[in-house]
């Protein structure tokens, strides 16, 4: 596997199963391939990683501090310019607001300009149960991303939808997929 410097990996995370699995499943692989990763949690993953610690330890190992707040007018970015997001685990919701154009809150308002914008690539994983697929609203919010050529990291080969409450229990995050996602995108 290539470790050629492969520039900035604006991870975005939300308040979906397995987040907590983030910094060992998705961005310290990341970096082994050559990313440097500057993170960005949506208010609830940003609570859930701050109480189990998961926050300063992603703060100390990609050097950058995590973003789930947005700055105020007159601070200076925090994170390098970005040149592909990926939004791994991306909550029903978070996919929801991403696809109508919702940005009331720091990710979101990152990846909705980045979906906007010209030759930033931005790969998204739905952590969805056959629920949240089976809304009526769904569809057309895959639809709307797959239209503005969101690489979408989903089906039933990388993460097969079960109801509620019925999935197998541990089961894992398909990180390796949405870094070959992510790799296959820019490269
Ligand atoms: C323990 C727990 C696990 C959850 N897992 C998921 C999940 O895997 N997928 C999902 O779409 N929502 C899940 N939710 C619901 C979201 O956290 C909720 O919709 C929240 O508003 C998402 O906010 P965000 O998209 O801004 O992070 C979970 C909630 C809890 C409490």
């Amino acid at each position: 596997m290539s470790t050629k410097a492969r520039g900035v990996l604006g991870v975005v995370a939300t308040g979906a199963g397995g987040v907590e699995s983030l910094r060992t499943g998705l961005v310290e692989p990341a970096m082994a391939r050559g990313w440097q990763v500057a993170v960005t949690l949506t208010p609830t993953a940003g609570e859930w990683l701050r109480t189990i610690g998961e926050v300063e330890r992603l703060e100390k190992v990609t050097g950058l501090p995590v973003r789930d707040v947005p700055r105020l007018p007159g601070e200076a970015r925090p994170h390098p310019q970005v040149d592909c997001y990926v939004v791994a685990p991306a909550s029903a919701n978070t996919v929801a607001k991403l696809a109508t154009g919702v940005a009331d809150n720091q990710a979101l308002t990152q990846v909705c300009e980045a979906i906007g914008t010209i030759d930033l690539p931005v790969v998204v994983f739905p952590r969805v149960n056959a629920a949240h697929a089976r809304h009526p609203a769904w569809r057309g919010h895959l639809a709307a991303l797959r239209e503005a050529d969101v690489r979408l990291v989903y089906g039933p080969e990388v993460w097969p939808l079960y109801e509620p409450r019925e999935a197998p229990s541990g089961r894992e995050l398909p990180w390796t997929a949405v870094l070959d996602a992510v790799d296959e995108t820019v490269t």
